[in-house]
């Protein structure tokens, strides 16, 4: 069966330029997610390269390359170093990094990723992890949510959204991501509605995911 492509990747031309790809070198992909940019990586190596692809979402593993040079880690990538280190790798030729969530996440209602459409408040990458963007939006008080819109959304709004939010849930709870719509839509400039909605769900997502500890983590790695 055909491969789903989940999109086309991203800056492919200048990826694959800034990797500098070593037909028999070492490569990890630490957001394969479709495996575009992984697709392309592994065309341009010779039977000595090797590729790791990793993802913290189950999902990615359907779209594994069936090739003995490429290996799918199921993990986040911020144990970078202790999965390679399992794989005897000790060091590599070059690293890549398309941060954030695929199309595929944004285009199923139930991941809950998106404004366009209703679902549950979820929002994890990873769906074993317990805690989905309902949990923060119930619990974070206004002060840690007030700080999240501002600097993971970068919303002037940010404290009169975490007001809103507050006041709202004390009189009944918000789970899905219409009841969230609701509440925040007074804030949005109807001018730029998509443009502050997909910031009120960015900042979610990267508090829902812990984004920034984990670049953090593998940042340092990386090095
Ligand atoms: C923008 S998509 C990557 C798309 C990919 N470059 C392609 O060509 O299809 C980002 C992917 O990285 C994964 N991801 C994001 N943060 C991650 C993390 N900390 N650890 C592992 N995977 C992560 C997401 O689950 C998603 O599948």
């Amino acid at each position: 069966m055909e491969q789903e492509v989940y999109h086309i990747p991203a800056l492919l031309d200048e990826t694959l330029q800034g990797l500098d790809i070593k037909p028999d070198g070492i490569y990890v992909d630490v957001t394969f997610g479709g495996g575009g940019h992984s697709r392309a990586i592994i065309q341009r190596l010779n039977g000595d390269g090797r590729l790791y692809g990793f993802d913290q979402d189950a999902d990615a593993m359907n779209n594994a390359i069936d090739d003995s040079r490429f290996t799918f880690v199921y993990s986040n990538f911020r144990f970078l170093r202790n999965f390679l280190r399992y794989y005897g790798v000790e060091s590599v030729d070059g690293i890549l990094g398309d941060l954030g969530v695929s199309f595929h996440h944004f285009d199923d209602p139930e991941r809950g990723f998106s404004f366009r459409w209703d679902g549950p408040l979820d929002m994890r990458m990873n769906r074993n992890a317990t805690r989905t963007a309902a949990w923060y939006v119930a619990n974070y008080t206004e002060q840690e949510l007030a700080d999240a819109f501002y600097l993971y959304g970068e919303l002037k709004t940010a404290r009169r959204i975490a007001a809103a939010i507050v006041k709202a849930r004390q009189e009944s709870p918000i789970t899905n991501v219409e009841q969230l719509l609701a509440v925040v839509k007074p804030f949005i400039n109807p001018r730029k509605e998509k443009k502050e909605l997909a910031q009120v769900f960015q900042a979610l997502r990267i508090v829902v995911n812990g984004e920034i500890e984990a670049l953090s983590d593998f940042l340092q790695q990386a090095l």
